[in-house]
């Protein structure tokens, strides 16, 4: 992991967020890289999820909601983890955890072994409270949304009635969630502050359980869980949470707030209110996992090669577009054939800085997937040299033929992987 963070912050993937106030206790910022690789998981999430289904629609709901949203959904009550305290050194441990922790006094123990005495647990809710408007009491408290999931249920009317679909159908939504963890950590697997992208859908009741085939730790809303894990440098950890949620959320919000959640079949004349799966993931997972299973450290002949080696389509460069040397007309040639190449729509990074081969490693540790390099021969018979990051095989190629030839590359890729 020490790897991956170091070279997060060289690239510009990942920086420490308020950096320069001394960071804000595991919270992160994205840099140029970073948020190329965010945009691209959320592109193909969206892109599988939604626009290649016709039977899922997308939605964008706020993150602050009505906070009865939240007492009917269950998280005001429920959504909290046992804490305890230790009276002497003050620190907060979660109370199903304490084999895991330390003492922060004495390293060697956990808590409660140490010379310290803990409280008894006590439910330490995980939703960050804020309040809206003027006027700060407890009257105008809201919730920033610790899932984006009730915001779809909220919409489950409006979206039915304007799109006309019907059950089994699914609302798929990108967006921040907040949730005061008490123990954050490993990078930006456990964050306060991170982006979900899950998806409702909602499906006749009965049909639910075929989805399912095992038990696992169950969501206060849920009567069948199944998670997908990754081993993480630290371990096993969940990426993805397949939920099924029952009739929970849309009948709990029904007779919350009057307003009838019920499907009405034209064609059975069945009334019923939908049972939901929801396969809920998260993006900043996601890309931790891309990066973990991208970096490799290659030995060669007589070096060490770090290379990411991303999937094209979620490598946040597509070509490295390299002048040999800062003169002779070469770096002029290299933005023009690089403003042919982002108007095909391929996103390029241009780099005259230190000997080519620094500037092709440089590339090949942002996981830049193809460099190309403008010289001498450019001018006698308009090719370029095509530098391939995985097996560093290098082409000449016509200028005219380049962007066929890069989306053929990059088709072939997408085949073979
Ligand atoms: N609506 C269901 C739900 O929120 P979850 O398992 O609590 O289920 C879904 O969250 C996904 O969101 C997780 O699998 C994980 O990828 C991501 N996630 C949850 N808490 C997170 C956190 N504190 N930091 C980063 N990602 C988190």
């Amino acid at each position: 992991m020490e790897k991956i963070v170091s070279l997060c912050k060289r690239r510009g993937f990942v920086f420490q967020a308020s950096e320069i106030y001394g960071g804000i206790g595991n919270t992160y910022d994205y840099g140029p890289l970073g948020v190329e690789l965010l945009r691209r998981v959320k592109d193909s999430w969206w892109s599988a999820m939604v626009r290649e289904r016709e039977d899922v629609v997308g939605l964008d709901s706020a993150i602050i909601q009505n906070p009865k949203t939240w007492i009917t959904s269950g998280h005001v009550g429920g959504f909290s983890d046992p804490m305890v305290d230790c009276k002497k050194c003050k620190s907060r441990f979660r109370a199903d955890k304490l084999e895991d922790a330390r003492c922060p006094e004495k390293p060697s123990k956990r808590p409660g072994a140490c010379e310290g005495e803990l409280t008894e647990p006590r439910a330490f809710n995980l939703m960050f409270e804020t309040n809206v408007g003027p006027v700060k009491d407890s009257s105008s408290i809201a919730y920033l949304r610790p899932e984006t999931a009730q915001g779809i249920f909220l919409n489950f009317k409006n979206v039915l009635e304007s799109s006309r679909l019907k059950p089994p159908f699914g609302i798929a939504q990108i967006g921040k969630s907040f949730r005061n963890e008490i123990t954050p950590g490993n990078f930006v697997f456990r964050t306060r502050e991170f982006e979900q992208a899950e998806m409702e859908f909602f499906v006749p009741p009965g049909t639910e359980q075929h989805w399912f085939d095992y038990k696992d730790e169950l969501a206060h809303y849920s009567n069948f869980t199944s998670d997908i894990e990754y081993e993480y440098p630290f371990g096993w950890g969940e990426l993805e949470g397949v939920a099924s949620r029952t009739d929970f959320d849309l009948k709990r919000h029904s007779e919350a707030s009057g307003v009838d959640l019920v499907y009405f079949d034209p064609q059975t004349k069945e009334h019923f209110t939908p049972f939901v799966i929801e396969p809920a993931g998260g993006v900043n997972r996601i890309a931790l996992t891309l990066l973990i299973d991208a970096y490799e450290e290659e030995q060669l002949a007589d070096d060490v090669r770090v290379v990411l080696r991303l999937h094209p389509a979620v490598a946040p460069i597509t070509v490295g577009v390299l002048p040999l040397v800062k003169k002779e007309g070469m770096p002029e040639k290299a933005k023009e054939i690089g403003a042919k190449l982002r108007r095909a729509g391929l996103t390029t990074y241009y780099d005259e800085k230190a000997a080519i081969g620094r500037r092709y490693r440089r590339m090949d540790e942002a996981g830049t997937p193809y460099c190309i390099t403008i010289d001498g021969q450019t001018f006698e018979d308009d090719t370029v040299t095509v530098r391939e990051r995985d097996s560093m095989a290098q082409s000449r190629v016509a200028v005219k033929d380049l962007v066929e030839h890069l989306a053929a590359a990059t088709q072939a890729w997408r085949r073979m992987r």
